[in-house]
């Protein structure tokens, strides 16, 4: 480690072969990154509390501890080139604490405008972008006002730690404000307004320490349970959409400094007369798993962007290869993987995780269909 407490630029230190990316967090996406960093000559050290943690399987170097325990965060930080995080719900503290010791990428204030629904709907207002209307729920009270103004149905959702629809309650009349609010169990909130949208895209982008930006073509997502579930290419949307979402995206990583790659999730409205809008629903500063497609549908895939941009090192091509359709093996979905090989189209990943619990995401299937 080069650096010891002195944080120095990408731009003055980039990464060499052979150096260490620290990634906090052991999921599939952690496991992807270190795949991808691998490839190109690097080594990784992954810092997660759980014992079966995916990313452990292929990583240089382990560490597993609590991420409230300093003295490891600390020899972690200093046995590393760079930092990242593979996922959003690390504490801030956490964040903050390794940016001290080292370089983070993104950056703690990119982290803490993306965890806290709140900060993120007022960073995303702030420039001028649409999102759903909000109102902040600190107590009882304040979620009978915010009905009064948003109206229903609306949508109860905590700040912080909410994923894949968890922390989120539905509102369809003013009488089950009370029942809301008590299945939150004081936990800060927001109520949003409901999106009538027509589909849900998402926009994968990456932003390198130079300012450099690139972005992927815009993909539309299918929910079930709440719970991503499938990813197409191209969306259904007019080209002006298209670039508008791009743009959106861009302004935003501007905005937050931001050195890696971010995911965007909108929704896309359309008035009487089919003109389309789009609305930004939230923000995720890492891989996305609305990107797994581009590990064989582009030029370069969401990991190894990633790994490029935290590196210092120029990004790679977004371009699409082909029409995706990715789909996720959720709980016993991965049962299907012998069948799912028989069919020499698919590109199938599994994650190595032991047990196949209801909603847990185990693996993903690509297909790409050459233009
Ligand atoms: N304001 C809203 N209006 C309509 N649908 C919404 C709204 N907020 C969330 N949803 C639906 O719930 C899903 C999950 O919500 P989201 O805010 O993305 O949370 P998570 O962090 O769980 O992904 C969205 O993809 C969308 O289908
Ligand atoms: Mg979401």
């Amino acid at each position: 480690m080069r650096l010891k407490s002195v944080v120095s630029s990408l731009l003055l230190h980039p990464l060499q072969p052979g150096d260490t990316i620290g990634i906090l967090g052991g999921g599939q996406l952690g496991r992807m990154l270190a795949l991808a960093a691998a490839q190109l000559g690097l080594k990784t050290h992954i810092y997660a509390p759980e014992e079966d943690s995916p990313a452990f399987d292929v990583a240089t170097r382990i560490t597993q501890a609590s991420y409230e325990d300093e003295e490891a965060l600390r020899v972690f930080a200093e046995s590393v080139d760079v930092v990242t995080y593979e996922f959003e719900n690390i504490p801030l503290k956490t964040a903050q604490f390794v940016e001290r010791l080292n370089r983070l990428h993104p950056g703690a204030k990119a982290l803490s405008a993306t965890q806290d629904r709140l900060i993120e709907k007022q960073t995303i207002a702030a420039l001028g972008l649409a999102t759903a209307p909000f109102k902040a729920v600190d107590q009882r009270d304040d979620l009978v006002k915010a009905i009064e103004v948003l109206g229903t149905p609306s949508i109860l959702k905590t700040r912080c730690f909410g994923y894949d629809g968890k922390g989120q309650v539905m509102i369809r009349a003013a009488d089950e404000a009370k029942e809301a609010y008590a299945s939150l169990q004081g936990a800060p909130a927001i109520l949003e307004g409901f999106v009538p949208f027509t589909r849900e895209i998402s926009v994968v982008a990456v932003r390198a320490a130079n300012g450099a930006f690139a972005a992927y073509d815009v993909c539309e997502n299918i929910h079930a349970h709440h719970i991503l579930s499938e990813t197409r290419l191209p969306a259904a949307i007019t080209p002006a959409t298209h670039q508008k979402a791009l743009n959106m995206a861009q302004s935003l990583a501007d905005a937050l400094d931001y050195v890696g790659v971010l995911a965007v999730e909108m929704f896309v409205t359309q008035d009487e007369n089919g003109a389309e809008a789009l609305i930004i629903n939230e923000m995720a500063p890492r891989v996305h798993n609305s990107g797994h497609w581009t590990l064989e549908g582009a030029k370069t895939s969401q990991f190894e962007q990633h790994i490029r941009a935290i590196c210092g090192w120029p990004l790679g091509s977004c371009k699409r290869l082909g029409t995706v359709m990715m789909r996720n093996l959720i709980g016993v979905d991965v049962d299907q993987w012998q069948a799912l090989l028989q069919n020499p189209d698919n590109h199938l990943h599994l994650y190595g995780k032991s047990e196949a619990r209801q909603g847990r995401k185990m693996g993903h299937v690509t297909q790409v269909m050459a233009l």
